[in-house]
């Protein structure tokens, strides 16, 4: 047995995420903890809401509310909805937690004496009007490269330019409009970053095994250009870890906070403290997971995220970990994903482009989004969410193969045996080419889980399921039954036992269909299907059992045009 930890991105608290979102880290964490949990290993999911920033005080703003008490309400939300998808973590932590304030403050300390922190004084721009520094993207102007006039401080999203916020003509504040802006002088920490470059260069290099999309993002950001640059990680802003405190090796940081990118993934371990705290156990309970003097060294630490997190995970994080000279664990591989896009085009939050958490929870049960996502993960490209493409995969793969195939089985039981394991009949070549290839199938799924390869894994899955349908078509105990009953019997016990397997092996994509099928079969044993020919004599003649609602419905064509044309334009 080992111990792994596993975490995903934390999503940022501002509003309900897509399902890009979800299928570029929660989604396949998820799969991949319920997966390792099956096989015995002891897992520790951890996931919380990134509470910090700008954005999250504008949406604040926006919504009328205290910062504090909107991320409150904003977490209750989105914990709703990680249960609603059935996301087993462990726990759901905030980053505003005081677990994480102190740990991140203790980080910055010890940064700060290894003399990997430095005060530099920077030119910002002031908005009198907003009482506040802004961020460059919240400043407006016209682009001083093709005329467009609401370019941002950093980029022009029109010829793609890249910008200083002095760049632009007639700048102006996103947030209030107002053009009363002044250049003010600020004073920021530092991160030393690029005094450990070679110290994470080697790190990546005695990486074995990481994809290619995670290790390329890294070394372009260490060897590109001028290399890893010193990171700004203090803002002025209200919201945040405060970065005053006693016993700093600075001064002057009264009124400033850290950057939500400083704190965020100190979250991953200050969430593993609030899980602690939350069981009443001891500081030791999480140190045995995070700190490689306390146990952590024999822990497997795998990280989940979309692309545009890579940097922060390879390059900025462990900079703060190796950096503050205490043995923390360090990442033992990151599974990055590519984008989901949405009919043609990109699924987005700010103009409210596709289909959202809450939004898709009100047409379907989780588990045939669940499916339709990790089927089609963006794992080696981007990929893409048609209705048509969604409604064909559901129909086919849940509705067709797996529903219908526990529907026969267990109609046809009640009607020519009763709701019980059936009795007689021996298995013959038939049967045994089943447990054959559904042997090889089986160990070929655990090599795609074990490799975190979703689509592989799901495609194992279904060709698994297909297996089975082939089963009772070939030996047709319907018709079997009509001259040799005893043989018939033996088909379909085999077959009720298939779906128990089922029920175990796809758990992990689909957990309430599994469920269900496991209650209908009156059975709650979820022991994983190592010898295979064993798992299917689990259920002994004469068991009871229960023909079950239909397990999955198929989507129409109605349904499909209406909600193509409900989620055609933006959410209100
Ligand atoms: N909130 C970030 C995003 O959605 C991810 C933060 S991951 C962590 O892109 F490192 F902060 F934890
Ligand atoms: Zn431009």
């Amino acid at each position: 047995m080992a111990r792994i930890l596993i975490t995903s991105a934390l999503p940022y608290i501002n509003g309900i995420k897509h399902l890009g979102n979800l299928v570029g880290s929660q989604l396949p964490a998820d799969l991949y903890a319920r997966y390792m949990r099956a096989r015995g290993h002891e897992v520790m999911f951890i996931c919380a809401t990134d509470e910090h920033g700008t954005p999250a005080e504008i949406a604040a703003a926006k919504a009328g509310k205290p910062v504090d008490e909107y991320c409150a309400e904003m977490h209750a939300v989105q914990t709703e909805l990680a249960r609603g998808f059935a996301l087993s973590f462990d726990h759901y932590g905030r980053s505003s937690s005081q677990r994480n304030h102190v740990l991140t403050q203790h980080m910055a300390r010890k940064l700060g004496e290894a003399g990997l922190i430095s005060e530099i004084t920077e030119e910002q721009v002031y908005s009198v009007a907003d009482g506040r520094f802004l961020p460059d993207r919240y400043i407006e102007g016209t682009c001083p490269n093709c005329g467009y006039e609401r370019a941002r401080g950093d980029q022009c999203e029109n010829c793609t330019k890249q910008l200083e916020p002095t760049d632009l003509i007639n700048p102006r504040s996103a947030i209030s409009g107002s053009t009363d802006l002044e250049v003010r002088e600020t004073r920021h920490l530092f991160l030393r970053q690029s005094t450990l470059r070679e110290t994470l260069d080697k790190w990546i290099d005695s990486q074995k095994g990481w994809p290619v999309l995670t290790t390329s993002i890294a070394k372009k950001w260490l060897h590109d250009g001028d290399g890893l640059q010193d990171r700004g990680i203090t803002r002025d802003l209200d919201w945040g870890v405060p970065a005053q405190f006693d016993g700093a090796p600075w001064s002057g940081m009264d009124g400033k906070v850290f950057y939500v990118w400083f704190d965020a993934p100190i979250e991953y371990i200050a969430a593993t403290a609030e899980w602690a705290d939350a069981q009443g156990l001891d500081d030791s309970a999480w140190e045995r997971w995070w700190r490689t003097d306390k146990g952590a060294d024999d822990v497997r630490y795998v990280e989940f995220m979309g692309k545009d997190n890579v940097p922060f995970h390879t390059l900025s994080f462990p900079a703060t970990l190796i950096g503050s000279g205490e043995p923390w664990k360090l990442v033992d591989y990151i599974k990055s994903f590519n984008y989901l896009n949405y009919d043609g085009g990109q699924f987005s939050t700010s103009q409210g482009r596709g289909v959202f958490m809450d939004q898709a929870l009100d047409l379907l049960p989780a588990d045939y989004w669940r499916w339709w996502l990790l089927s089609h993960a963006p794992e080696s490209s981007d990929s893409e969410f048609t209705w048509e493409n969604f409604q064909a995969g559901v129909n086919k793969d849940l509705a067709d193969v797996l529903g219908n195939l526990v529907s026969r089985v267990t109609k046809f039981c009640r009607s020519k045996f009763g709701e019980v394991v059936p009795e007689g009949g021996e298995f013959g070549p038939q049967e045994a080419a089943l447990i054959a290839a559904l042997t090889t199938r089986i160990r070929a799924y655990e090599g795609h889980m074990q490799a975190m390869e979703v689509r592989k894994s799901a495609t194992e899955l279904r060709a698994i399921w297909v297996l089975g349908n082939e089963y009772l078509q070939e030996a047709a105990p319907w018709s079997v039954f009509k001259t040799d009953s005893a043989q018939a019997a033996a088909q379909i016990r085999l077959a009720l036992n298939l779906i128990r397997l089922y029920a175990v092996l796809s758990q992990p994509f689909i957990p309430d269909a599994s469920a269900r099928m496991m209650a209908a079969l009156n059975c709650d044993d979820w022991s994983w299907p190592s010898d295979v020919a064993a798992a299917l004599a689990h259920m002994p003649t004469g068991h009871a059992f229960s023909v079950p609602e239909v397990l999955f419905a198929k989507i129409t064509d109605e349904q499909r045009e209406d909600w193509a044309s409900r989620f055609a334009g933006a959410r209100d």
